[in-house]
């Protein structure tokens, strides 16, 4: 494996994140700051400053660099200002990869806040104001910038999931940090894979990966045992035993089919997934759910099989489709009202926004990983939502369904008393700042939905049950004879 550098600005979790790396990864763990230190005889960095100078501490720095670099494969927490030095950062972009961490200045503060112990806040802000404007444009001149990790050791398989720009091109480094055999297949659709297939492949190559790659057609219509098919042969026609691994570089429909398609070669072969629709990094990504649709009825084939890692690149959203951000963000308003209200607030989408959107996923499904209590909150808006689909032959689209059924939601929590009479008009606001409809369209009623509703839930002593929407981040379960 290369070694990983990681770089950023101090109170970025270097040191925190670079450990439970290591430790994952099996592999040493290296704080350079401390190597300092130690090959200085234990002189403290503000020691070294005060009596040598600040010339003389860069001079120990870019020698400590240059051991780590010639060392075999570690993760490296560099200092803050490690790599502000041309060669220094040429050295260590040669010797591994830098993952420069993007922290949101408001969490740097409170860190170095609380770091500081008895130090007052203004004084934290003060400083992190001034050291991001004099080298933010260093930090952001890195390609590979992440704003989240998330580590899941709770479903079949752990996981660790990456939200940030530049992602794309490390799949070759994560691949061999958690030592997959040596062959893979990259699955993308006929959007996707022309779009990012090559950088995908040529990073694992990059890693010595041997790979092929296989595009299958865009759409949910062909998210079928057919397409699955075809991913399985492409697996035999790279020769891909059980140690190698499939990588999904695409939506919800692209990473469904590669997890199953890899859940059941050779029963279980890993997997890494790359989703590049809005709605995949915040929702289908997470939670092991794999699997395709039958004529019939959708998703009713599939295993639990999570992928070993998953890289939300967040710049590849800025080929999706503005329809198709719009229904992501269906889900990503949804994850705001079950447990994190300040994601409304966030204007556009950015990659902070997908990781806090990310997070809630994240919580509820390590809390509940095989679906039987709190995860049934995440039907949120999706039990009229599901009767709109079906009511309008899709032709309203998944989180299109979503936005309006959580508003009707709403209107039901009003009327059993749970929630308050102006709240339907807030939620349909946040729906609306969104792109997407927040109205019933023509010809559809709550009754005529809950004719289908009673047709297609399960339901217990003649209720279904219902995630209802009652107030900011109060999301309740409740059984509903409608
Ligand atoms: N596994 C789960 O837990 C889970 C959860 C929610 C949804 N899903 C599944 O996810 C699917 C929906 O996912 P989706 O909305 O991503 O659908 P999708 O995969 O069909 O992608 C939507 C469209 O966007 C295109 N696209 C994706 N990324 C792009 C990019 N960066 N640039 C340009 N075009 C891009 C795709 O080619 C496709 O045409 C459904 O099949 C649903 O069942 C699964
Ligand atoms: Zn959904």
């Amino acid at each position: 494996m290369q070694t990983l550098f990681l770089y950023g600005p101090p109170g970025s979790g270097k040191t925190t994140l670079g450990k439970l790396l290591a430790g994952r990864f099996g592999v040493p763990f290296e704080d350079l700051d401390d190597s300092i230190v130690k090959i200085a005889g234990g002189k403290s960095i503000p020691e070294i400053f005060a009596s040598e100078g600040e010339a003389a501490f860069r001079a120990r720095e870019r020698a400590a660099l240059e051991a780590a670099c010639a060392a075999p494969g570690r993760v490296v927490a560099l200092g803050g200002g490690a790599l502000l030095d041309q060669a220094c950062r040429a050295m260590a972009e040669r010797g591994g990869q830098v993952i420069c961490l993007d922290v949101p200045s408001g969490v740097l503060k409170a860190r170095i806040a609380a770091q500081a112990g008895t130090r007052p806040l203004a004084d934290a802000s003060e400083k992190v104001d001034r050291l991001l404007a004099a080298r933010g444009p260093h930090y952001d001149s890195f390609p590979v910038r992440p704003v989240a990790h998330f580590a899941i050791d709770s479903g079949d398989v752990p996981s660790d999931i990456f939200v940030g720009r530049g992602l794309l091109d490390t799949a070759g480094v994560w691949a061999a940090a958690r030592k997959l055999g040596g062959r893979a297949v990259v699955v993308g659709d006929s959007n996707t894979f022309p779009l990012y297939g090559d950088r995908v492949m040529a990073s694992l190559q990059k890693a010595g990966f041997a790979v092929r790659g296989l595009a299958i057609p865009a759409g949910e219509e062909t998210k079928t045992i057919d397409t699955v098919m075809s991913i399985w042969r492409a697996f035999l026609a790279a020769g891909l035993g059980r140690d190698d691994f499939a990588v999904a570089v695409g939506g919800g429909v692209t990473g469904d089919m590669t997890g199953f398609a890899a859940a059941t070669w050779m029963r279980g072969m890993r997997w890494i997934n790359i989703p590049t629709s809005l709605l995949a990094m915040v929702d289908a990504s997470t939670g092991g759910k794999t699997g395709c649709d039958l004529p019939e009825a959708k998703n009713m084939v599939g295993a639990f099989h999570s992928p070993t890692f998953v890289l939300a690149d967040t710049q590849t959203l800025g080929t999706l489709p503005p329809r198709e951000l719009a229904c992501g963000m269906a889900e990503t308003v949804k994850h705001g009202f079950i447990a994190d209200p300040g994601i409304l607030d966030e204007a556009g989408v950015s990659p902070i926004q997908v990781a806090r959107s990310l997070a809630v996923k994240v919580g509820i499904v390590t809390e509940d990983a095989k679906e039987n209590g709190v995860r049934a909150k995440l039907n949120l808006g999706h039990t009229v939502g599901h009767a709109i689909e079906i009511a309008t032959n899709f032709s309203v689209k998944h989180g299109e369904a979503v936005a309006i059924g959580t508003v009707e939601e709403a209107r039901l929590a009003v009327r059993l008393g749970l929630a308050a009479a102006d709240w339907p008009a807030k939620v349909a606001a946040a729906f609306a700042k969104a792109g997407l409809p927040t109205t019933l369209p023509d010809g559809l009623t709550f009754e005529s939905l809950a004719e289908i509703m009673r047709h297609d839930k399960k339901q217990h002593g003649g209720k279904i049950s219902f995630a209802l929407p009652c107030a900011p981040g109060d999301v309740r379960l409740v059984p509903v004879a409608v």
